[in-house]
């Protein structure tokens, strides 16, 4: 994408509104992510946006020219058993796609967590999300294993692909 200007900024509450809405039309796309449009409410996000006071989360957003165009949450293990853990998730607008934001994310992410001593990171794609499967990969994100048939999406039965790096 050509002369795209961006600025990638730690989330703040009053986010909450354009995250739900950037999470509505990907789920909406009805192929990459888990959440149908609304099953994520704004009360969740601002929670999660919230919880970043803990220090053991971390909410990036993508703003162009006002809006958010992308989000990426990464998110500490709750309980001591997993506190080395952080789940991932994002979601780029589908209009900035492939233009190296969701590598700029990544890369932020990973530097967060290696910073608050975090040792793993691990996610879930669906096995058709090739993008998302080649970019993780690039990161170094190993596939562990599969849990088969775990979404029905539109009817049809999609395997999750579980992958992890280890800081
Ligand atoms: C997955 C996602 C976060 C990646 O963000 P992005 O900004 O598009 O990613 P980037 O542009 O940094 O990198 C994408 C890479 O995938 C590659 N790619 C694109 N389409 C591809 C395909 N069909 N097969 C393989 N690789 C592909 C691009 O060439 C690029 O690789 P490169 O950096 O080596 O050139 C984003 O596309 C997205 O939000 N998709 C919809 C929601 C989603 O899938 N979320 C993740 C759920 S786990």
């Amino acid at each position: 994408m050509k002369n795209l200007e961006f600025t990638i900024r730690i989330a703040e509450t009053e986010d909450a509104e354009k995250i739900y809405h950037l999470l509505y039309d990907v789920g909406d796309e009805d192929v990459y992510i888990m959440t149908e449009p609304g099953e994520r409410t704004i009360e969740d996000i601002r929670t999660l946006i919230r919880e970043q006071s803990t220090n053991r989360n971390l909410i990036l957003v993508v703003e162009s020219y006002g809006d958010v165009v992308g989000v990426a949450g990464f998110v500490g293990g709750r309980f001591s058993k997993i506190c080395h853990v952080v789940e991932i998730g994002m979601a780029i607008d589908k209009d900035f796609r492939d233009s190296g934001l969701g590598s700029i994310l990544l890369r932020e992410g990973i530097a967060w967590a290696r910073k608050k001593g975090f040792r793993r990171l691990e996610l879930g794609v669906f096995s058709t999300n090739q993008r998302a499967l080649s970019l993780y990969k690039k990161f170094g994100f190993q596939e562990e294993g599969v849990r088969r048939n775990r979404y029905r999406v539109e009817g049809t039965w999609v395997d999750e692909i579980l992958m992890a790096k280890f800081l």
